[in-house]
């Protein structure tokens, strides 16, 4: 094709995103529109699949049956997020081995919250409020993508995420009306999933390198700073109602903006948890790989259905 009718496909592209079309697998797109894409939502399946591990942590010791059935669930859905999003990804020509093999060998990301280790019952409350918290925030924006697969599998995760979120914010305020020893511990717990939970929403957009392209094609709808902002304006009245103290002393009501002000992030911290650096980075890729090989068989054993199954078809 010469570079004249790419400069048309990309136009009549642009004008069906303008236009708020959906994309969807079969159509014509721009090779770095696919490329942002499969990098985005393999980079988002990742982050539901590892993010499995710090709550998996606790079922085992969770306080009551109820609590223990109810993360049990929680966990379970984020399996099934990380598998539509596998889903949603392979329909843009990349296939689920590539993505796993992306993820083990450190080439593919996921997000850097879940290199944070879960050290008591409250953090299970915090990462439900806070983590899914910024996780929905941020995803209630995706269901708004440009491109029709991964806008659809968020639809659903949206509405399983608000169940997480809710299940989070009970624990913590069972914890927060308990005795001086539950306060404190969702007093730290809070003061630690902080930071990292307004880290989740990434670099500030003038350092963010793939957001001005990815706003104009719609993969993203809102920038970082402003999911932020909007993540920190539902929350501080959260914390207000558990009545626990402010993780950050800037945070405070700015009459003027609208908006709660808060303090700057420690993003040296940000960069050294991106780069494998973490508390728990090798571990959960290691428990990762440990829990792929154990899992050979089963693919093993479906490769061997499929050939039976088309052998027979053939016959
Ligand atoms: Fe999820
Ligand atoms: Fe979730």
């Amino acid at each position: 094709m010469n570079t004249e009718d790419t400069a048309d496909l990309e136009q009549a592209f642009q004008i069906r995103i303008d236009k708020e079309e959906k994309i969807e697998p079969k159509d014509w797109m721009p090779g770095e529109y696919r490329r942002n894409l499969i990098r985005q939502i393999s980079q988002h399946a990742h982050s539901e699949v590892i993010g499995m591990q710090p709550e998996g942590n606790w079922l085992t010791r969770a306080p009551t049956l109820r609590r223990k059935a109810v993360l049990l669930a929680k966990v379970q859905d984020e399996g099934g997020h990380g598998l539509y999003l596998y889903s949603s990804a392979e329909t843009l020509g990349v296939s689920r081995a590539e993505m796993i093999e992306a993820l083990q060998s450190g080439k593919a990301k996921y997000a850097s919250i879940f290199n944070y280790p879960t050290l008591s019952w409250a953090d299970i409350g915090a990462i439900g409020w806070l983590v899914d918290g910024a996780a929905i925030v941020n995803q209630i924006s995706l269901q708004r993508t440009s491109y029709g697969p991964y806008a659809r599998a968020m639809v659903r995760i949206c509405k399983e995420e608000s169940f997480h979120q809710r299940q989070g914010y009970e624990i913590m305020l069972s914890l927060s009306r308990g005795n001086q020893a539950q306060r404190e511990m969702a007093q730290d717990a809070l003061n630690r999933w902080w930071w990292p939970s307004l880290m989740m929403f990434g670099p500030h957009d003038a350092d963010s390198a793939h957001s001005a392209k990815s706003m104009r094609w719609k993969i993203k709808r809102e920038t970082n700073d402003d999911l932020r902002q909007k993540f920190v304006d539902q929350s501080v009245p959260q914390i207000d109602v558990l009545k626990l103290e402010y993780p950050d002393p800037e945070l405070k009501w700015n009459e003027n903006r609208g908006h709660y002000d808060f303090g700057e992030l420690d993003w040296d911290e940000f960069y050294a948890v991106i780069k494998g650096d973490g508390h728990c980075n090798r571990e959960r890729i290691q428990h990762h790989v440990k829990a792929h090989e154990e899992g050979e068989w089963v693919r093993d054993a479906l490769k061997a259905y499929d050939a039976k199954k088309k052998a027979r078809h053939a016959a």
